[in-house]
């Protein structure tokens, strides 16, 4: 039986992609999708807001009507999401969380959820990405205690949060296999005359340019040599496929609180 899915943002840059991969999807039935109240885009045919001709789903303004969904994935905006996520509990609906820029007391109230619903909290689907961030975990123990660690990412001009979900995450994949607290090592930006650099930082760099749609390089770096792990994103199909990877596996899943690394085996 396929997966009854209905995608929360349906008319943003992932919104699209996400109708298009979830139409397409073998194992998927794509149920509706969701857009403001005060969107221009209500009502509007989800396959023409992907590109792809008319498929006979409506975009709705209230998540009452995309009922019938098993798995909902949410695109949206931090305080949306935080909605969906109280709806999706009160209605005994799982979920996969794409949308990135939580604090950490939101983080909390997301993790808490997980005993309530099946939720997956993915600040990046792609299942590139999340081999990343097993390899950053294996160099990290490997040479992470000798080197001078950094991160760079860069995204497209109408990015609103920095630095990314993703390398944040980057960020606590390191920090938590090297034993350190990320709020505390990490560095944001540099500008000016500073001290030497202490081995125990993480530092963080942003580039907001064009169309970027998304790099992300982890430099391990010592003196006379260095390791670069980078991914970079193409198209916003690969963060698409990812999430419709996430909902299928969710659909079998217990209430719990998972990540990508669940999703894809990548535990343990
Ligand atoms: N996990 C990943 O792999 C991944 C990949 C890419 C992006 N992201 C994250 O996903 C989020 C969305 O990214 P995006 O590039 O698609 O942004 P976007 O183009 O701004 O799309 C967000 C969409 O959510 C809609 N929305 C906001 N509130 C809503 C509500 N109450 N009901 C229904 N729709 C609502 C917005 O509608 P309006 O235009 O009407 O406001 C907009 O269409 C961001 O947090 C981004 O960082 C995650």
């Amino acid at each position: 039986m396929k997966v009854k899915v209905a995608i929360l943002g349906c008319s943003g840059r992932m919104g699209r992609n996400l109708i298009q991969a979830a139409h397409e999807h073998e194992s998927i039935e794509l149920v509706g999708g969701s857009v403001r109240a005060s969107s221009s885009f209500a009502g509007f045919d989800l396959g023409e807001l992907a590109g792809i001709g008319t498929i006979g789903l409506k975009a709705s303004t209230t998540l009452e009507a995309l009922c019938d969904a098993d798995v909902f994935i949410d695109f949206t905006a931090i305080e949306t999401t935080i909605e969906n996520i109280n709806w999706c509990q009160q209605y005994q609906k799982a979920l996969v969380v794409g949308t990135t820029g939580f604090t950490d007391e939101q983080l909390q109230v997301i993790e808490k959820s997980g005993e309530k619903i099946p939720l997956v909290l993915a600040p990046n689907t792609s299942v590139g990405v999340n081999l990343l961030f097993k390899l950053l975990e294996i160099t990290a123990k490997a040479i992470g205690d000798y080197t001078d660690i950094e991160i760079f990412e860069a995204h497209h001009r109408f990015k609103k949060d920095a630095p990314s979900g993703t390398a944040v995450k980057m960020g606590q994949v390191i920090a938590d296999t090297l034993g350190r607290d990320l709020n505390k090592c990490a560095v944001f930006g540099r500008e000016g005359i500073s001290d030497e650099r202490d081995r125990e930082t993480i530092g963080f760099a942003t580039v907001r340019a064009g169309d970027i749609v998304g790099e992300h390089t982890a430099f391990f770096a010592d003196l006379g040599e260095r390791i670069e792990i980078t991914h970079k994103a193409s198209s916003r199909m690969t963060f698409a496929l990812g999430a419709m990877r996430a909902a299928c596996w969710l659909s079998n899943a217990e209430n719990g609180f998972y990540d990508m690394q669940d999703v894809l085996g990548l535990k343990g």
